[in-house]
């Protein structure tokens, strides 16, 4: 599996597909975390949300793990086009699925489009790891794709969502061929969802995870 393909024309693809939904989608819960110090970021990609982040959060140390180098390169370059140099970003180019994190050392964890690259018996054992590199009150916040409930938007997401993985799966050798449902695996792991945001109908979804308790007044889930 490599993005080092797809990385330089992955802002112009994302730009003709979805406009801005994808970005609205995976920034839209930051005005409502609570401020981290110490955030791992998992496929960040072209870096797109980093110099959001960053903007938002300055004084923020990031970790970033990362298997194509080129998206790397890109996020970097993004990173000093924003006059974020400075930032406190570490790139580590790894393979999440063998990369061991740091134990209960990051208060945010962030996946945006990067769990539905795997398979169920691979998220089985990814989301476990990643969750060890939880603080005991972290957030996660996770992106993603999903499939409409019912209706004609429930086919047209099916064909969309379909569409997506054929093209992944060619260009990139994905592993993975369907959307699996993350929610159990984010439950056992201790955490407990929050607030969930919704874009093009449902197709995108953002969703705020927390470990610990939760303030009734931060609750946007019933
Ligand atoms: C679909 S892209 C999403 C990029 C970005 N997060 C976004 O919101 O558009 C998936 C990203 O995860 C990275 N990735 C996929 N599998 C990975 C793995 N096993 N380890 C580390 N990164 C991986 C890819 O290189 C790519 O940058």
């Amino acid at each position: 599996m490599s993005f080092d393909l797809l990385a330089p024309h992955y802002r112009w693809m994302e730009a003709l597909c979805a406009g801005g939904q994808l970005q609205r989608c995976r920034t839209a819960l930051l005005p409502a975390l609570s401020v981290p110090q110490r955030v791992l970021i998992y496929g960040e990609g072209n870096g797109r949300f980093l110099v959001e982040l960053c903007r938002r959060f300055p004084n923020v140390s990031v970790t970033v793990v990362e298997a194509s180098a080129v998206m790397i390169d890109l996020a970097r370059a993004r990173l000093q086009r924003a006059g974020l140099a400075g930032a406190q970003v570490e790139f580590i180019h790894a393979d999440a699925l063998t990369w061991q994190p740091p134990a209960a050392a990051f208060d945010l964890i962030v996946t945006c489009f990067f769990l539905d690259c795997f398979r169920e018996d691979q998220l089985q054992r990814l989301v476990p790891t990643i969750a060890e590199a939880a603080t005991a009150d972290a957030q996660w916040l996770h992106a993603d794709f999903q499939i409409a409930p019912a209706g004609l938007w429930r086919v047209c997401s099916r064909v969309i969502v379909g569409a997506l993985y054929a093209f992944f799966r060619r260009v990139t050798r994905l592993p993975a061929h369907e959307l699996v449902n993350v929610e159990s695996h984010l439950s056992a792991a201790g955490f407990t969802k929050w607030q969930r945001r919704e874009f093009v109908l449902g197709l995108l979804f953002c969703d705020g995870w927390k470990r610990g308790e939760i303030a009734s007044h931060d609750r946007h889930i019933t």
